[in-house]
């Protein structure tokens, strides 16, 4: 009797490990999966052949969001959630790095480690704000019981005048300082609070990610102290029908150039971004509009983008839970993105890493004022060595130009095109427009002929074109006699090997006057993962590869065409880059 239900609970227990090997390998996983039996596990030896040589790693193990990025007395600090056990999700404490330059990282001991009352199971999230006197301090949501309930808590440094910030006190009276109201609230999806900002009143506000049904909610709170947190009347947004809002980030940007500022600041010439992580789709969108400070709403401008999942998105690949902050060394707003794996998490367990950072970005709004733009921070030219460059090159339909001279897996690529009319584009079917835009990637892939484009860079190519990943454009015409420029990462050729892994196929449209007849496109290529941003940093795809053949000597890089447009390569470099000093490796 014993024996058949111990058979029973076991057979239970492997369709259940298999169907949590199913979610994760489709690559649509839902948050926090526990895999109890992984979790603690580290292989003998880190695999170290995929792993990325200038984007963020820890040396080992599983990380994922950035936390409480900040500048403080010459040092960039990034806080992440981590696994010092394993390389799938748990245990997870605050890993912590510090930089002088976002480039050179020197990692040190984890800063919150779950101890506390308020945050015995589990330190999730969180955000620094630097208060008056420069005194920074976090705020991160602790897991309370086995339950999942979670609350807001703050820590603070114990040394402020120790620019490393080595250590952290979560003092026990006073926190936590916000937790979920019973009534109205879902005590088990309200985390994430962002970096506070300072209204015109004095008061501090802050927003926490939360879900009530179906309906995503920016949850507002006010202190005249830090300390004493009041929930407002209302949330400062809402939206129904997108599911719980994690890692909800608000801050100005100015109307007009690149300067970043303060996450307080506010007034003529500013306008404001709510940006938020969308649980249930795995991918993030913002909105830009009008926080008024007398109401403490924000209310998105229509005329500028949608409120909802079919909105901006800082990328249009793998990126999620990010996080800005304001750089003020630089007058800069910086921001960190979580790049997940797309591999199974056997391989994770296997090669003992996962999860990178995003190459960070600074971000400021659009000339035009309808989105932002993004740019890999000026500092990465310091990882620039030999350069390949191309000369003026016309590549007719079906060429495939190699740029010789590169180490291809490890290369920063500019290239601008040019062609010469736009008479060939393909006609956009109206009925497309019902279609997200990694739909029409699937449609129109790299390989299907056309107009003008698909042109662009066959990144990690193995020699005889076993594996690629194409980065790439493709021109439509629309009824209306206007022009739709679709921007397409392809990963379903990028390895033969990862067979089990996620290899979708990214997509997303670039907001590009084509009267110039031009198009530039710069990748970051880092042996697992292709970070690609179009138009001078329009429209983003970052995308996970794992060539098995590739690699090395054997990974190439190429442009190619396959419209009937002829396409020119005006300009091409690629530079090779160099592994930055005292990372991670
Ligand atoms: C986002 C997230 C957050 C949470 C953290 C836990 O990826 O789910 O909502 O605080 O990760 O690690």
């Amino acid at each position: 009797m014993m024996m058949g239900d111990s058979r029973i609970s076991s057979f239970l227990l492997s369709i259940l490990l298999f169907c949590l090997a199913l979610i994760d390998n489709i690559g649509v996983e839902a948050s926090h999966h526990v895999y109890i039996h992984l979790q603690n596990y580290t292989p003998r030896k880190i695999n170290k052949l995929l792993r990325t040589t200038y984007h963020f790693q820890p040396k080992k193990h599983w990380m994922n969001d950035p936390n409480g990025p900040m500048y403080y007395k010459g040092l960039y600090h990034l806080f992440y959630q981590y696994n010092p056990k394993g390389s799938v999700w748990g245990n997870i404490v605050w890993g912590h790095s510090v930089s002088t330059d976002l480039i050179n990282w020197q990692p040190l001991d984890p800063a919150i480690h779950p101890s506390k009352k308020f945050d015995k199971f589990g330190c999730w999230s969180g955000s620094a704000t630097i208060l008056p006197g420069d005194k920074p301090i976090m705020i991160y949501t602790g897991i309370t019981d086995e339950e999942n309930t979670q609350v807001q808590a703050f820590a603070e440094p114990d040394d402020y005048e120790d620019p490393y910030l080595e250590k952290w006190v979560r003092p026990s009276s006073g926190n936590p300082i916000i937790e979920p109201d019973e009534k109205d609230m879902n005590k088990t999806a309200f985390r994430d609070p962002s970096t506070a900002w300072l209204g015109p009143d004095g008061e501090w506000r802050l927003v926490v990610g939360g879900r009530m049904e179906e309906k995503g909610i920016a949850h507002l709170y006010k202190s005249k102290d830090f300390k004493k947190w009041t929930k407002a009347e209302d949330p400062l947004h809402s939206k129904e029908g997108t599911g719980m809002w994690e890692c909800p980030d608000f801050y100005p940007v100015n109307l007009t150039g690149q300067n970043g500022m303060d996450t307080s600041s506010n007034g003529n010439g500013v306008i404001h971004v709510l940006k938020v992580s969308l649980d249930e789709k795995r991918y993030e969108y913002y909105t830009i509009g009008m926080y008024n400070t007398d109401k403490d709403k924000f209310t998105p401008d229509k005329t500028k983008s949608i409120d909802g999942p079919g909105g901006l998105r800082y990328d249009y690949g793998n990126f999620y839970a990010s996080k800005t902050f304001y750089d003020p060394s630089r007058n800069r707003r910086v921001l960190w993105g979580w790049v997940n794996e797309s591999d199974s998490s056997d391989d994770d367990v296997g090669k003992g890493w996962a999860g990178i950072m995003a190459f960070p970005r600074k971000v400021w709004l659009d000339g035009g004022g309808k989105q932002l733009i993004q740019w890999p921070v000026d500092e990465i030219k310091m990882l620039r060595g030999n350069n390949a460059t191309m000369n003026e090159t016309k590549i007719g339909k079906g060429m495939h130009v190699r740029s010789r001279g590169t180490t291809a897996n490890q290369a920063d690529v500019e290239v601008t095109f040019s062609f010469p009319s736009l008479d060939k584009a393909e006609k956009f079917d109206p009925s497309w427009n019902s279609m997200e835009a990694h739909e029409l990637c699937e449609l129109k892939g790299s390989s299907v002929e056309g107009g003008v484009g698909p042109f662009g860079l066959l990144t990690l190519t193995s020699p005889k074109f076993e594996e690629y990943t194409p980065v790439f454009y493709r021109i439509f015409k629309t009824v209306d006699n206007s022009y739709k420029t679709l921007m397409c990462t392809e990963t379903g050729r990028s390895s033969l090997k990862n067979k089990a892994g996620y290899k979708p196929t990214y997509g997303g449209f670039v907001n590009i006057d084509l009267s110039t007849k031009e198009i530039s496109l710069r990748t970051l290529i880092d042996h697992s993962v292709i970070e690609s941003f179009a138009a001078g940093g329009k429209t983003c795809i970052t995308a996970r590869v794992y060539p098995s053949i590739a690699l090395h000597k054997d990974s190439n890089l190429y442009v190619f065409n396959n419209g009937t447009e002829i396409v020119t390569i005006k300009s091409f470099t690629a530079w090779n880059m160099n592994r930055p000093y005292q990372m991670n490796n």
